[in-house]
């Protein structure tokens, strides 16, 4: 059984036949057969709002000739009455086949999957990952640049809060791509991203304070929005906002070839005089998320396969260690019936970190507070 929760759980190889897959998705959605999923149901569990994740995922499925059954307001499911995640998942695990989640703490989706019966995909967990979004941004940049590796990407904004852009970088800096990072100070990309980048990927990171000083470079432009509902209270959200926009004149400086992508909602990142310019890419970007979904939906129900020779990415390691993780938006921390799990990401130097959020933990006896 696969699950996908992140972007690790797939190598360069199975993405490669990914893309492949989706390519065939695409024949499927205009000629409308066959039904590779009949009879199957996918349950959409969305904690926090979307309308792009759960709906591409709702309609891959439909596409692919399943069903779906599901809540996108969980005042209306009984985690209103306290259910937890892990009840949850047994439970959905009986009326479903496949479980699409998305929520609010980071390694939600993680904690499903270990106590669901059925494959679960995560539809993007706090400020962790959205390995989806990454595997549709990836599609997008192959499609149109005819590969993955050996370019120039910025990636611009909220690089603290935005998930997209965590699981985003790890997958270029798997594939050998140059990442530059512009970001308002105090959203900057975290340490522990930093590290793993650089330690398990063997990628530095470089920075630039303005779009103007690095635009003229790119291959790949990705913007996103400050994820306004995660700012935590000393952080205005006035001092953070509007920092990086595009506009006409900014796009002058790109090469005729880059390409803005976006993972959306935009809010004014991106004037509405640029979406007729050739290189924004951001709503086929959101449309390739069905085809993809959809590939991703037969893979994970095993309708179809990725070849064996497309081998896959070594497990973690874990390690019995006494730390505790302090993330205040890590699923640990708020169900109880978890204990702290913690993964080696580097060996020299050492590098710990926690298996749900990713975050590098503290020492148990420390007075750091969650
Ligand atoms: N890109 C993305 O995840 O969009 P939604 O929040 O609308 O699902």
């Amino acid at each position: 059984m696969r699950d996908i929760i992140i972007i690790d759980d797939f190598s360069n190889q199975e993405i490669e036949h990914i893309f492949q897959i989706a390519d065939d998705m695409a024949n499927i959605i205009s000629s409308g057969s066959p039904r590779l999923c009949n009879g199957k149901i996918m349950s959409t569990l969305f904690y926090e709002p979307s309308t792009r994740t759960r709906l591409s995922f709702e309609s891959a499925m439909i596409r692919l000739g399943g069903n779906v059954i599901g809540f996108a307001e969980p005042g209306s499911s009984s985690v209103a009455k306290g259910e937890t995640l892990a009840d949850t998942a047994r439970v959905v695990s009986e009326y479903a086949d496949v479980i699409v989640i998305r929520h609010p703490y980071a390694g939600a989706a993680k904690v499903v999957a270990d106590y669901s019966e059925i494959p679960v995909i995560n539809g993007g967990d706090g400020s962790h990952q959205h390995p989806t979004q990454t595997l549709y941004d990836l599609y997008t940049i192959n499609k149109h640049l005819g590969r993955i590796g050996e370019l120039k990407v910025g990636l611009c904004g909220d690089l603290r809060f935005g998930r997209t852009v965590h699981s985003l970088s790890y997958a270029l800096a798997r594939f050998g791509s140059e990442i530059i990072c512009i970001a308002p100070e105090d959203l900057e990309l975290p340490e522990h991203v930093i590290q793993r980048l650089e330690l398990k990927y063997k990628r530095k990171v470089s920075y630039a304070e303005k779009l103007d000083d690095v635009i003229g470079d790119l291959d790949v432009l990705y913007m996103t929005r400050i994820q306004k509902e995660r700012l935590p209270e000393d952080i205005d959200y006035r001092s953070v906002a509007s920092r990086f926009v595009i506009n006409k004149a900014l796009m002058s400086k790109a090469k005729k070839q880059m390409i803005l992508l976006h993972p959306l909602p935009r809010v004014d990142e991106i004037t509405y005089e640029i979406d007729d310019d050739q290189r924004a890419f951001y709503f086929r970007q959101s449309a390739y998320g069905v085809r993809v979904r959809m590939a991703l939906t037969a893979i994970v129900l095993d309708v179809l396969k990725i070849p064996t020779t497309a081998g896959s990415m070594p497990s973690s390691r874990l390690v019995t260690v006494k730390k505790r993780c302090v993330n205040p938006r890590c699923v640990v921390n708020h169900e109880s019936y978890l204990t702290q799990k913690f993964e080696v990401i580097s060996d020299l130097p050492p590098l710990l970190a926690c298996v749900y959020c990713g975050e590098k933990p503290v020492d148990e006896d420390s007075d750091t507070n969650v």
